[in-house]
């Protein structure tokens, strides 16, 4: 399983999130296999490029990343993952991966701008993997952020399906990382504070459009709900309101570095196995 330019027949899962959440780390471990936290895992830097790899799981979707199914002789189902940078100002290289081409937003610029990914690339979208690390949102100082970016990713695949276009949907997994680490927040708390977070973001958007002067009766039907995440008009916003729009989103923890200090990355393969 060596590193590959893609090849856009094979069904894609891309890896998306902050700078330093661990999609580099977690490529790398399931392209080799469990690292130990002195080796290669802890030695990546920060990505600038998107980069993918061949990777693939049993016909029945049960085999771990441990497995080398070539050796077992086993029916295989192939797929690309792949990584992009984290890093706010490379952050279209991700989006651009997400949005159907032509979803078009109401200015007529396309949503992500930029590089949209032709048609071939989008068809075989099969789920999305947005890495958060939950050590980090433990101080609340990279939640914002975290959240920010976060949005970006669930608005785009809103969009794919409220565009009216036949999209298939497409699930987030949002992976939360470094639970080896006893200063990482439990999946549970960094679900419901990104939930209340990306609540707050839509709340001072939405605040943003009545503050520009734009009034109801300027925007064509639809136009007003361009930027609003989940069910239009609720307080609350929690990840079951992107189910509206065929996105479901998971919140599972693990953690790459760190075998047997944490729940490690088996759940995250099984939850990618099954999208394939
Ligand atoms: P960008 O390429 O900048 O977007 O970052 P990235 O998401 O690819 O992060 P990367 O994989 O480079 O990991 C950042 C750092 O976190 C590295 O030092 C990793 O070794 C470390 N790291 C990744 N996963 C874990 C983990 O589960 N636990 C701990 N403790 N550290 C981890
Ligand atoms: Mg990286």
């Amino acid at each position: 399983l060596s590193a590959t330019t893609p090849y856009t027949t094979l069904p894609s899962v891309v890896l998306v999130g902050p700078s330093g959440a661990g999609k580099t780390a977690l490529l790398t471990l399931f392209e080799r296999g469990p690292l130990s936290s002195s080796s290669s895992a802890a030695a990546t830097h920060t990505s600038q490029t998107p980069s993918s790899i061949e990777l693939s799981v049993s016909a029945n979707s049960t085999s771990s990343f441990r497995d080398d199914l070539d050796a077992t002789g086993s029916a295989a189902k192939k797929f690309l993952l792949v990584d992009t940078p984290g890093h706010a100002k490379l952050r279209r290289h991700a989006l651009s991966r997400l949005t159907a081409s032509g979803t078009k937003h109401a200015n007529g610029s396309i949503a992500g701008s930029g590089t949209a990914a032709p048609p071939s690339t989008l068809a075989k979208l099969k789920a999305v993997v947005f890495m958060v690390d939950a050590a980090a949102l433990a101080d609340g100082d990279a939640l914002p952020s975290t959240a920010e970016y976060l949005y970006e990713v669930l608005l785009a695949l809103q969009k794919r399906v409220a565009g009216g276009k036949k999209a298939a949907p497409v699930p987030v997994l949002v992976a939360a990382n470094k639970l080896d680490l006893f200063t990482a927040l439990p999946a549970a708390l960094v679900k419901s504070n990104l939930e209340m977070e990306l609540g707050r973001i839509r709340k001072t958007r939405s605040k943003g459009l009545l503050d520009s002067g734009v009034g109801a009766d300027d925007l064509a039907a639809g136009e007003e709900t361009d930027d609003w995440l989940g069910e239009y008009g609720s307080d609350k916003f929690t990840f079951k309101q992107m189910l509206e729009f065929d996105v479901e989103v998971d919140v599972i923890g693990g953690n790459v570095v760190g075998e047997g200090e944490g729940p490690g990355a088996d759940k995250w393969w099984r939850w990618i196995a099954e999208k394939i």
